[in-house]
């Protein structure tokens, strides 16, 4: 009796917009009767087109319906509810109380079902529990608005006002086909925008393919790019479809288009101009659908002065231009960036790094960050992996940074604190950070960093594998000079 109470005083505490759908009169007139009773909005209907037709209209909390209904089947009109953009909760009124008709109603979208009959507070605790569920959704769907709105889009995390431009600006080219041309400092996030660009657009279906002009041999690109025809050169020994085509219905991705020869800065311009191309030894045509991105860091409007890159190719791409900003032109980005970067590698590293300090966080946001973004997020990670713990301090950031703002303290204790140091713990930090900052001073080549450390290079390498810092040294191993190195 108790319970009975406490559900009969929630259901009233706030007022619902009902929609009643039932075709026999009487049952209609007392179930709206009650409702009005208990203080919630009624507008009923006999008929289930009819019940949609209002629904679209406006906006209703709850629709109780019966399943049987002379025009349309009841769980037809749940399916249809479900799909209006501001859905109902839905609760069916079952004549039969056959378990059956009731699972059918629930897999349609139907939040509950009442079997007939039901008493006056069966329904009011329905209204209730209805009312408490409409208000989470709709509290999670603001929730989800807030978040992609102020912080992100997809993976793309901001809060300065210019990023946000930039974004904005994504949203509304992604839904159309237009050529997309990024530019930017290198690190500063362009491929995860042309990627933003694909996954947000029309196309996200299809293949978002990437290729690094700059990267892939002059004599191969063309063969990648449009593909070959067997026997079109030695070592051609079957044909091969090219990335225009894998990229058809979707995206194709041109990195480093600054760096495209000028004999295939002539064959892209056809394929934007007349969307055709032929495989490198092959006669017939091809046609291609494919969208293109491009992006680039170098100032192809100087490569076109210096007569580097076509003028006609340089428009052709130009149609959007999206300039993403450097990370210095936007330092209110830097601790949402940190944090974002803490959490990751937090996650991946299976570090427990819990912030940053105030004083670090200022030498952080006064560094240049020549490397942008990849800069930020490989000393995080860097930090993930050396401390491990605790909260960032400025003696935790690599040489180069505190350099930058005058703070080149050494990491020693200046005395050992009054609660005691783990002796063998502060050792190996500080030896950790001499060894990669004697790395970051050699441009990671280990042979150097060794001399500089005066130790042997296999000693440090030793070390390396035992602070399972090798995999971070081979990915930063960038410079042909470290090939030769490793
Ligand atoms: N706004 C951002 N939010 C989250 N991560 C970002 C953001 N911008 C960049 N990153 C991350 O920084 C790194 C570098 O980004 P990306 O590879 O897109 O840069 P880029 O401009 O293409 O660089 P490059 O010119 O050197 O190729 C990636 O790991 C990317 O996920
Ligand atoms: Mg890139």
């Amino acid at each position: 009796m108790g319970t009975d109470e406490s559900m009969k005083s929630s259901s009233t505490d706030r007022m619902a917009h009902i929609l009643l759908v039932e075709d026999e009169a009487d049952v209609r007139d007392s179930l709206k009767a009650q409702l009005e009773g208990e203080g919630h909005e009624v507008v009923d209907t006999e008929l289930g087109m009819d019940a949609l037709a209002l629904a679209e209209t406006s906006k209703f909390d709850i629709v109780l319906t019966d399943v049987m209904l002379p025009d349309i089947n009841g769980l037809e009109l749940v399916q249809r509810l479900n799909r209006l953009p501001h859905k109902p909760i839905v609760v069916v009124m079952t004549g039969y109380g056959s378990v059956e008709m009731a699972v059918k109603a629930i897999k349609a979208g139907a939040f509950e079902f009442l079997q007939k009959p039901f008493s006056v507070d069966v329904l009011s605790a329905m209204v209730a529990s209805a009312l408490r569920v409409k208000a989470l959704h709709e509290e999670n769907q603001e929730l989800r608005k807030t978040v992609k709105g102020q912080f992100s889009m997809g993976r793309l995390i901001s809060s300065s006002q210019v990023m946000n431009e930039v974004f904005r600006l994504v949203e509304c080219v992604a839904e159309t086909d237009s050529t997309v041309l990024i530019l930017g400092e290198s690190g500063t996030g362009k491929e995860l925008i042309a990627q933003t660009i694909h996954f947000n657009s029309l196309r996200r279906k299809g293949n978002l393919i990437p290729v690094n002009c700059g990267a892939i041999p002059e004599a191969l690109l063309e063969s990648e790019l449009f593909g070959h025809e067997k026997g079109a050169f030695t070592g051609a020994i079957a044909s091969r479809v090219g990335r225009f085509e894998l990229a058809a219905g979707g995206t194709i991705f041109l990195d480093e288009i600054g760096d495209l020869s000028p004999p295939l800065q002539v064959k892209l311009l056809r394929v934007l101009q007349e969307r055709t191309f032929e495989r490198v030894g092959g006669t017939r045509t091809y046609k291609t659908d494919a969208r293109v991105i491009a992006a680039t860091n170098q100032d192809l409007e100087n490569l076109v002065t210096a007569k580097q890159f076509r003028e006609d190719l340089y428009y052709r791409l130009n149609v959007v231009p999206v300039i993403v900003p450097p990370l210095r032109q936007r330092v209110e980005d830097i601790p949402l960036l940190i944090q974002h970067f803490i959490d990751q590698f937090n996650d991946r590293r299976g570090a427990e790094l819990a912030g940053v300090t105030p004083e670090a966080m200022n030498v952080l946001c006064e560094y240049s960050w020549p490397g942008n973004v990849r800069e930020l997020g490989n000393i995080v990670e860097r930090i993930a992996i050396l401390k491990r713990r605790g909260v960032i301090e400025v003696a935790d950031l690599p040489e180069k940074i505190r350099q930058q703002s005058g703070q080149t303290l050494p990491n020693i204790p200046a005395a050992i604190p009054v609660a005691g140091l783990d002796l063998s713990r502060a050792v190996e930090e500080f030896e950790n950070r001499l060894i990669l900052e004697a790395l970051e001073r050699t441009n990671w080549v280990k042979s150097k960093a060794a001399r500089l450390l005066q130790i042997n290079r296999t000693t440090l390498i030793e070390k390396l594998k035992k602070k399972s810092l090798a995999e971070v040294v081979a990915q930063r191993a960038g410079s042909p000079e470290e090939a030769v190195d490793a």
